[in-house]
């Protein structure tokens, strides 16, 4: 997206959380340059066991992954990023094209190169989209089979409605008979899950409260940072980490021309990371045109692969 749009964009999700009292602004706008520099970091803490136990999966699996998925297929990953966990899976299956698909077009351009460098032989066609919608693939790879990749437990930062239309959407890029590798985070005890999300480092604190530097920073706000803290709970009804950043005082602050108030003990939700069992991942997967196929699990069931194939669809009784 152009630097204009995305303020323009940004401008008005914020306005609409102070003016409107949503009191909630959307997850994407935490990862500006800092802001994904210090989720890299979180990556990395001891707590936040999701992407160091989904690597793993990856890595252990891979002849399982070769023999459920067969050899030739066309590999579209769902928000690429920077693309660090597909060299696992391009490793042990061996693709006939790698398709990465993500809407920041410059970071596209250059993972792409970074993973064209260690698989010089693999044909690559990054497409700069919004993987939200509908995406058209490039026409080298129409007539390949297909198989997505959607790592991260990503699915898990929408609400349940936005996951299964998300699926949909997912079912007819790729088409009937493909199947899609897709991760989920599981449920477990609480308290694993609330420090996973504040961290003793409280590097997760940064990064939520570098939002309100963006703020400050971009549409020249004057919010006072430090009069905000960070916080994480579980919710069991939804059986999702909820994220908020939490007024510690009344204050009053601007944002380019608009004055706000906001009282002591004010949340503002900005993320949501929903946990899933098994059974309700398939069920998940199911409203959204996906039939089971395959799992793999962790030691401790932290953290689940899970294979599903796009089946023609029958009659039901
Ligand atoms: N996709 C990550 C997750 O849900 C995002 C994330 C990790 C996050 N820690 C966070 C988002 C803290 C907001 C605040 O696991």
């Amino acid at each position: 997206m152009t630097t204009t749009l995305v303020d323009h964009t940004f401008r008005k999700d914020v306005k609409r959380c102070f003016e409107n009292q949503t009191y909630a602004i959307p997850a994407r706008w935490l990862y500006d340059l800092r802001g994904s520099e210090l989720f890299e970091d979180i990556t990395e803490l001891p707590e936040y066991y999701p992407t160091r136990t989904e690597t793993a999966l990856l890595k252990e699996n891979g002849s399982a992954f070769a023999s459920a998925v067969g050899p030739k297929r066309a590999v579209i990953e769902f928000g690429s990023g920077s693309s660090t966990k597909t060299p696992h899976l391009l490793k042990a299956i061996d693709p006939a094209a790698y398709v990465p698909i993500d809407i920041s077009g410059e970071f596209l351009e250059h993972s792409a190169s970074l993973l064209q460098q260690e698989f010089p032989d693999l044909p690559i066609h990054p497409v700069e989209a919004d993987f939200m919608k509908r995406v058209a693939l490039p026409e080298a790879v129409a007539d390949m089979p297909k198989l997505g990749f959607f790592p991260g437990s990503t699915i898990g930062n929408m609400i349940a409605r936005t996951s299964v239309d998300l699926l949909r959407f997912m079912r007819e890029t790729l088409g009937e008979g493909a199947q899609l590798l897709i991760g989920f985070d599981r449920i477990k005890e609480e308290q694993i899950l609330v420090d996973a999300y504040d961290d003793s480092a409280g590097v997760t604190a940064q990064f939520s409260l570098n939002l309100l530097h963006r703020i400050n920073r971009e549409l020249d706000g004057d919010i006072a940072v430090d009069q905000f803290r960070h916080v994480a709970v579980w919710s069991d009804i939804y059986a999702r980490i909820e994220i908020y950043l939490e007024a510690q005082s009344d204050m009053r602050f601007s944002i380019g021309e608009n004055l706000y108030a906001l009282s002591n003990g004010q949340r503002i939700h900005i993320e949501n990371s929903h946990k899933y069992g098994l059974r309700d991942a398939r069920l998940m997967l199911r409203a959204g045109g996906w039939t089971p196929l395959h799992e793999w699990s962790d030691e401790q069931d932290y953290f689940t692969l899970m294979l599903v194939e796009a089946h023609p669809y029958k009659h039901a009784p």
